[in-house]
């Protein structure tokens, strides 16, 4: 009762990609804020599964505050990282701060999990969860547990699945 294991989340990704939509829907309802606007520097934010405690580091994904993600990456012990399925155009770019994380030395020897979040699913013409985890080459990471889901961040769908997983590669 109310002893539940505390564990430290960074929420990484592009501007845009949906990470602060993701973090309010996975909040208490009483918690959760209508109207979301995009992330100055980070956000410290707080959700509870049925055996962890989850503080979460909602980072921006804007170009100008992306150098702050590394100052956070030895307090992280998982990380979620969003991905807006319908933005193909900088598909390029969420894979290049995915290589810049993975090859940080504060990431890149430790057996970190990484939820991967193919968001905006919705979107018409958006990429499946498979053709995102081969544009980001995924199946390269092998020194890490990670999962890639399909979500809708607006309606929430999609989003327990992961943190299930979350939630067993930490317990
Ligand atoms: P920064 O804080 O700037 O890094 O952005 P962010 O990743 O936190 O994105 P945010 O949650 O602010 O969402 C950006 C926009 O995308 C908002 O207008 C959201 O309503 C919208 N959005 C988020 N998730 C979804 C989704 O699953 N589908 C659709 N259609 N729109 C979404
Ligand atoms: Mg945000």
């Amino acid at each position: 009762l109310g002893l539940k294991k505390e564990v430290n989340v960074l929420c990484l990704g592009l501007d845009n990609s949906g990470k602060t939509t993701i973090i309010n829907q996975l909040k208490p309802s009483n918690a959760q804020t209508q109207d979301i606007v995009p992330t100055i520097g980070f956000s410290i934010e707080k959700f509870k599964t049925s055996s962890l405690s989850f503080t979460v580091f909602d980072m921006s994904g804007q170009g100008r505050y992306r150098n702050l993600w590394e100052h956070y990456y030895k307090e992280g012990q998982a990380i979620i990282f969003v991905i807006d399925s319908g933005d193909k155009l900088r598909m390029v770019v969420a894979k290049e701060e995915l290589d810049t994380l993975l090859n940080h030395p504060d990431v890149k020897h430790r057996r970190i999990p990484i939820l991967f979040f193919a968001n905006k699913m919705d979107v018409r013409d958006s990429l499946s969860s498979v053709k995102v985890s081969q544009l980001l080459c995924l199946e390269n990471i092998k020194d890490k547990p990670w999962h890639i889901c399909a979500t809708n961040a607006l309606k929430g769908e999609g989003l327990q699945e992961g943190v299930d997983w979350l939630q067993d590669q930490i317990k």
